[in-house]
């Protein structure tokens, strides 16, 4: 029995992002970054894998408290 064919589509986090592919990994060099960056939790963004603020809608329409994690480019 494959298990994951019998969950309810209520458990997929990702509605439409990359679906073609088995897994959806993203990768980035740290010392690309260049400024503040905010990456995309909520599987909603328009820019996945950063966040575009598409968090506050999904939030809103579904009660969820779901938000992007922050890199702050440290001051020297
Ligand atoms: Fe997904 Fe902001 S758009 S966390």
């Amino acid at each position: 029995v494959i298990w994951h064919c019998l969950r309810p589509k209520a458990d997929i986090i990702n509605p439409n992002i990359k679906k073609t592919e088995e897994k959806v990994v993203d990768t980035m060099n740290v010392d690309d970054i260049k400024e503040d960056i905010s990456f995309c939790r909520c599987w909603r963004s328009q820019e996945f894998p950063l966040c575009d603020g598409s968090h506050n809608e999904h939030n809103k329409k579904t009660g969820d408290n779901v938000g992007p994690m922050c890199l702050r480019k440290q001051q020297k």
